[in-house]
């Protein structure tokens, strides 16, 4: 499996700063180079959140789902394209696979709407990022998030995909930036420098058309369909018009 992770994911060397747990920075090891001096830096916050930071443009992504975006998602739910795009006969779908969960925002909101989620990321770095920030969900008493599930895995899901089922396969694969990076949100500034542009997403397509399972498929609106396969019909878009949902019926 390294090999396929190895092909797939940024090469970017890291520093660990002091406190990261062994058992994480084993796992890193198998798939980064550290150096001390390394432009990217991996932080184990007070709040015990992984925080990286690129020092060159002072760029930084602290993944904690009890903070930020992650909550205000929650509260403005009614208002989530994505929700109307994943319903099945105008109800939300009872289980849903995200294949490419990134840093899990999509699903995170879904799952708080009561949809099971199972999520499958290959990119090492945003696997412990973000299975540090899960941990925190159930023992955070005061959050919104205590009824959330979210059944997290690592791995590519070109292979992974076969051994699940669900009422709705979700695809949000990295897409080459339109604009200029300064324009960019920051989030997908660091984003696009960790993980690269998912260059075989027209692969992960075919494979999760063979599910016989309804596809949802995010896409920006100036982009063509994935793998140039038309689509079932579109779902559109936010306020803004920046994203296109694309469903493929089995
Ligand atoms: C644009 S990000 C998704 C953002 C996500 N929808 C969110 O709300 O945070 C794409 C993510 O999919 C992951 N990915 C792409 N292809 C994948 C594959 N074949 N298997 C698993 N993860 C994949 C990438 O590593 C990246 O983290």
């Amino acid at each position: 499996m390294n090999e396929t992770i190895h092909q797939s994911i940024a090469t970017v060397q890291i520093a660990l700063t002091n406190g990261i747990p062994s058992d994480d920075a084993d796992f890193l090891s198998q798939f980064y180079q550290f150096d001390k001096n390394a432009d990217w830096q991996l932080t184990l916050t007070d709040t015990d959140s992984y925080c990286l930071t690129q020092l060159s443009t002072k760029l930084s992504l602290n993944l904690d789902f009890r903070q930020g975006n992650y909550r205000y998602r929650q509260q403005a739910i009614g208002k989530e394209p994505l929700l109307n795009a994943v319903k099945i006969q105008k109800k939300l779908p009872k289980t849903l696979i995200d294949a490419t969960p990134g840093v899990l925002k999509d699903s995170f909101m879904l799952a708080n709407r009561g949809i099971q989620i199972t999520a499958i990321e290959r990119n090492p770095l945003l696997y412990i990022m973000v299975r540090k920030a899960l941990s925190h969900i159930n023992s955070n008493t005061n959050s919104l998030t205590n009824s959330i599930i979210i059944d997290y895995h690592f791995g590519d899901a070109k292979d992974l995909l076969p051994n699940f089922h669900a009422d709705i396969i979700y695809l949000d694969p990295m897409y080459p930036a339109k604009r200029k990076s300064a324009q960019v949100k920051k989030e997908m500034q660091i984003l696009h420098q960790v993980i690269g542009t998912d260059s075989d997403s027209d692969d992960l397509f075919h494979i999760a058309k063979q599910q016989s399972t309804r596809l949802v498929i995010k896409r920006p609106s100036y982009a063509t369909p994935i793998a140039d396969s038309k689509p079932s019909f579109s779902y559109s878009t936010d306020k803004r018009g920046a994203t296109r949902f694309d469903i493929y019926l089995p």
